[in-house]
C-alpha cells in the first residue's frame, strides 16, 4: 500500500513543500529512504521505528520504501520524522488515509514517541497556507508560533499516540492560539543614563527618525557604546507584520522561545566575527547577524577593526535590504533591512586630542579600513567627545528621556510613511537619488546654501544626496513639510569630513 504525507523543508527563511511517500509491500523486512536525505534524515528511520514501537503502534515487518520528493531539494535536519511516521502508519493501514486530506505535518520524534519542537515553524505554517492546506499538525511547543500565520488551523500535538487518536477521530483538541508578544519594558535602557552628550543624542534621534545609518567617532570612555545600546528604546515599536517577520527569522535560526518578538532586534557582534557570520553562509545557508538584525539595529562597535571582507559584504544588504547567498544552482535570499550603527575611535592610539601619538601613515591606514562604498551608506557621522565633569556630577535628569524622544521619532516616521506611501521605501534613509530629488525640492536660497557646503566640504554627488536626506528628516522631526536653510546647515554638520577624516 502507498501513502503520502505533506511536510515542509526550510530554505533560507522560507519553506518548500516536501511530499513523503511510503510504500509497504511484502518481502524481507527493510526500510529504504531515497530522495537526497542528509545524514540527519537517514537517522529518522531509527527514530520512527522506535517511536512507533514505544507508542504501542506497529512497525510493519515488510519491505518499506520511503521517498522524499522533490529529490532536487536539499533536506536537512530532523523535522521530517513526523511526516515519515505518519506515512508509515497510513501505508500500513493504522490510520485512515482520508484523515490526512488537506493536512500537513511537521515535527521531530523522540524514541519514546513524544513530539519534539523544531525550528522555523512560522515559515512552515506560511508554506502550508500558501500550499492550500487547511490544517497543520506540529509539536505542542511550536503551536503558538505556527498559529501566528492566519487562515490555517494549527494543532499542537504532544505525542505520536495522541496524533494517531486525532487522525482516528478519537481526540478533538482545540486549535493552538497565536503566540502573545513579549513585553520587554522592564529591562529597557534609557538615554537619561547617559550624562551630557546632547549633540550625540540629537544625532541619534535624527538617525532613528529617518532610519539613517550612523557612525559615532570619539575617544575611549566617552559613552559611545552606552549610547548605541539605548537606540532600541527610541525606535518605533515594530508593527505586527514586522514582529512576525522578526519572529520568523529568529525561529529559523533557533533563537525563538515560541513567543512573538515584540521588540526590534539589537545585534552587536564582536569585531572578530567572520564574513559568513556577519553576512550569512555555510553549506546549508544560515542567516548572518545582518539578517538577525532585520528591522532593527546592527551595532558594530570598533568598526574599523572588523575584517575587510565582512565590511565589504555589508555593501549589498545596506543597499538592497537583503542578502543573497548562492549554493550550487540555488540562490537563497535573506531579508536584511537594518539600521547600521557604528562606533570607533578617531585614530588607532585613541588618546585624547593633542596627545595623539599616531604617525600620518598609521592614521591614513586606519581611515582606509572603512572603504568609500561603506562610508557612502552612512548618512550621519557624529563626534562624541568625553562628557564634561560638570555634566557627569549633575543630578539625574528626566527619568525617561527615551520615551520623549521615541514619541518625536514616531511622529516623524508617520510623516514619512505618508509622503512615501506607494513606494517600497519606508523612511528617508532608504530614499534613492530620484526620490531624494523629488521629496527635497531646492529653492534658490537652499541651492545657494548647498553650493556653499560643496565649496567648504568637498562633497561628492552621493554626499550631496546624503545631506538632503538628512535635512528632510530634520524637517520631519520639526513637523515641517518644507526643508529650510537651517535643516541643510545642521545636516552639513554631520558630513563625513566633519567628523571622521579630520577627527584626529
Ligand atoms: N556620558 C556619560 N554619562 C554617564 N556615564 C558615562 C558617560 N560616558 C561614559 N560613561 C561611563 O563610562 C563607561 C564607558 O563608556 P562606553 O563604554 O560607552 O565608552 P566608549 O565611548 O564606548 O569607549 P571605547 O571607545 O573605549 O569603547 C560607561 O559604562 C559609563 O559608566
Ligand atoms: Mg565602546
Ligand atoms: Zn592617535
Amino acid at each position: 500500500m502507498l501513502a503520502s504525507v505533506a511536510t515542509f523543508a526550510i530554505e533560507g527563511i522560507d519553506s518548500h513543500e516536501v511530499t513523503v511517500e511510503v510504500d509497504v509491500r511484502r518481502g524481507l523486512p527493510s526500510f529504504a529512504l531515497v530522495g537526497l536525505p542528509d545524514a540527519g534524515v537517514r537517522e529518522a528511520r531509527e527514530r520512527v521505528r522506535a517511536a512507533l514501537l514505544n507508542s504501542d503502534l506497529e512497525f510493519p515487518l515488510q519491505r518499506l520504501t520511503a521517498n522524499l520528493a522533490p529529490a532536487n531539494l536539499r533536506k536537512a535536519g530532523p523535522s521530517f520524522d513526523l511526516a515519515l511516521a505518519v506515512a508509515v502508519l497510513a501505508a500500513s493501514g493504522q490510520v485512515p488515509p482520508e484523515s490526512l486530506a488537506s493536512t500537513a505535518v511537521c515535527g521531530e520524534l523522540s524514541l519514546g514517541g513524544a513530539l519534539r519542537a523544531v525550528h522555523g515553524t512560522i515559515a512552515v505554517a506560511a508554506g502550508a497556507r500558501r500550499g492550500g492546506y487547511e490544517r497543520l499538525l506540529v509539536p505542542v511547543e511550536n503551536g503558538p508560533e505556527a498559529a501566528l500565520v492566519e487562515g490555517l488551523e494549527v494543532i499542537g500535538v504532544p505525542t505520536l499516540e495522541r496524533l494517531v487518536a486525532l487522525l482516528r477521530d478519537q481526540w478533538h483538541p482545540a486549535s493552538a492560539a497565536a503566540a502573545a508578544g513579549v513585553s520587554s519594558s522592564n529591562d529597557r535602557l534609557d538615554l537619561a543614563d547617559v550624562r551630557g552628550q546632547d549633540d550625540a543624542k540629537r544625532a541619534l534621534e535624527i538617525a532613528a527618525a529617518g532610519g539613517h545609518n550612523v557612525l559615532m567617532v570619539g575617544p575611549p570612555g566617552a559613552g559611545k557604546t552606552m549610547l548605541a545600546r539605548r537606540i532600541g528604546g527610541i525606535l518605533p515599536p515594530p508593527t505586527f507584520e514586522e514582529a512576525v517577520e522578526i519572529t520568523r527569522i529568529h525561529s529559523v535560526a533557533g533563537l525563538s522561545d515560541g513567543r512573538l518578538v515584540a521588540q526590534r532586534p539589537f545585534r552587536a557582534p564582536h569585531h572578530t566575527i567572520s564574513a559568513a557570520g556577519l553576512i550569512g553562509g555555510g553549506s546549508t545557508p544560515r542567516p548572518g547577524e545582518v539578517t538577525l538584525a532585520h528591522r532593527g539595529v546592527l551595532f558594530l562597535d570598533e568598526l574599523p577593526e572588523f575584517p575587510r571582507a565582512a565590511l565589504e559584504g555589508l555593501r549589498e544588504p545596506l543597499e538592497e535590504g537583503r542578502v543573497e547567498i548562492t549554493r550550487g544552482q540555488r540562490t537563497i535570499g535573506f531579508p536584511a533591512a537594518v539600521m547600521l550603527v557604528g562606533a570607533c575611535n578617531p585614530c588607532p592610539c585613541a588618546h585624547p586630542r593633542g596627545e595623539c601619538t599616531c604617525g600620518p601613515h598609521e592614521k591614513a591606514r586606519y581611515h582606509r579600513r572603512l572603504s568609500g562604498p561603506l562610508l557612502d551608506r552612512i548618512d550621519l557621522i557624529c563626534r562624541v567627545d568625553a562628557a564634561r565633569p560638570l555634566e557627569l556630577v549633575a543630578e539625574a535628569g528626566e527619568r525617561s528621556e527615551s520615551d520623549a524622544i521615541r514619541a518625536r521619532v514616531v511622529a516623524a516616521r508617520e510623516r514619512q510613511h505618508h509622503r512615501l506611501a506607494g513606494s517600497s521605501v519606508l523612511c528617508n534613509g532608504e530614499m534613492d537619488a530620484r526620490q531624494t530629488r523629488r521629496h527635497v525640492p531646492l529653492d534658490k536660497r537652499l541651492r545657494a546654501r548647498m553650493l556653499e557646503g560643496h565649496v567648504s566640504t568637498e562633497m561628492s554627488a552621493r554626499g550631496h544626496d546624503r545631506v538632503l536626506r538628512l535635512a528632510r528628516t530634520i524637517a520631519d522631526l520639526d513637523a515641517r513639510e518644507r526643508v529650510c536653510a537651517e535643516d541643510i546647515d545642521e545636516a552639513l554638520g554631520y558630513r563625513m569630513s566633519g567628523a571622521w577624516r579630520t577627527a584626529a
